[in-house]
């Protein structure tokens, strides 16, 4: 079948303001956009610029707005795509370097700002143990593969700079919730701030984004509950 994918376009050192450019290639229903992405620059335009690594949903660099919502190229299938076109842009709220590429420099230094790693005690003669019931407790938030469709995709972030945003908050929530962890108050002590976990105003949009289907609005709302029992009552 003819698919049309209409791509957002801009390269600022040359373009004045950014524009959007239709190609038609030749696919099957079950292959993906980011085939579809792959044949233009493949086969007809080779200045088109995107991200891309693993192709199968690991790596989370092809994050970006397929008719209107962030997903990743290679999870979305041309058969879902139910419109005349393909719509194909950036992700939202972030700098645009080349057309579907975007700038997500802050975005990794608010993950790397809440410790996204196991800060443990003393060194155990053998591994570190964890029961079943213990892992449970860390739920989904191991699938995050951190490729930011949730943070593009939330309200509060795009409007709120300083917001942490969804991801950060998962990442944190993994910690928080890992058995092995040692810095739970810490980490909570962190989150209890204005722009951390209470500026969450729960619209739910990072949980209907998320490729990795974690329901990053369940695990804020718990970090919430979680602070209220160990630390204590929010700021006013
Ligand atoms: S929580 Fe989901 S949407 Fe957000 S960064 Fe992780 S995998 Fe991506
Ligand atoms: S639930 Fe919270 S983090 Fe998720 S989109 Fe809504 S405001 Fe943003
Ligand atoms: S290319 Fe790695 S997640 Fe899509």
């Amino acid at each position: 079948m003819k698919v049309t994918l209409r791509i957002f376009r801009f390269d600022p050192s040359v373009d004045e303001a950014p524009y959007y450019q239709n190609y038609n290639v030749e696919a099957e229903p079950y292959e993906r956009v980011l085939d579809c992405l792959n044949k233009i620059k493949w086969d007809q335009d080779g200045t088109l610029a995107y991200r891309m690594s693993c192709a199968h949903g690991v790596c989370g660099s092809d994050a970006m707005k397929i008719n209107g919502r962030c997903a990743l190229a290679c999870q979305k299938l041309v058969r879902e795509c139910e419109a005349d076109f393909i719509l194909v842009e950036p992700l939202p709220s972030f700098t645009v370097l080349k057309d579907l590429i975007v700038d997500l420099n802050q975005f990794f230094e608010r993950v790397n700002f809440i410790r996204p790693f196991l800060v443990a005690g003393e060194v155990p003669e053998k591994e570190r143990l964890q029961t079943p019931e213990e892992r449970k407790k860390m739920g989904k938030s191991i699938r995050c593969i951190l490729c930011a469709c949730c943070t593009a995709a939330c309200p509060v972030a795009n409007e709120n700079e300083n917001f942490l945003g969804p991801a950060p908050l998962v990442q944190a929530f993994r910690r928080i919730f890992d058995s092995r962890d040692i810095q739970k108050t810490q980490r909570l002590e962190q989150l209890d701030v204005e722009d951390g976990v209470w500026a969450c105003l729960n619209h739910y949009e990072c949980t209907r984004v998320c490729p990795k289907e974690i329901p990053v609005t369940k695990y804020i709302n718990i970090t919430k509950g979680e602070i209220k029992k160990v630390i204590g009552a929010p700021p006013e």
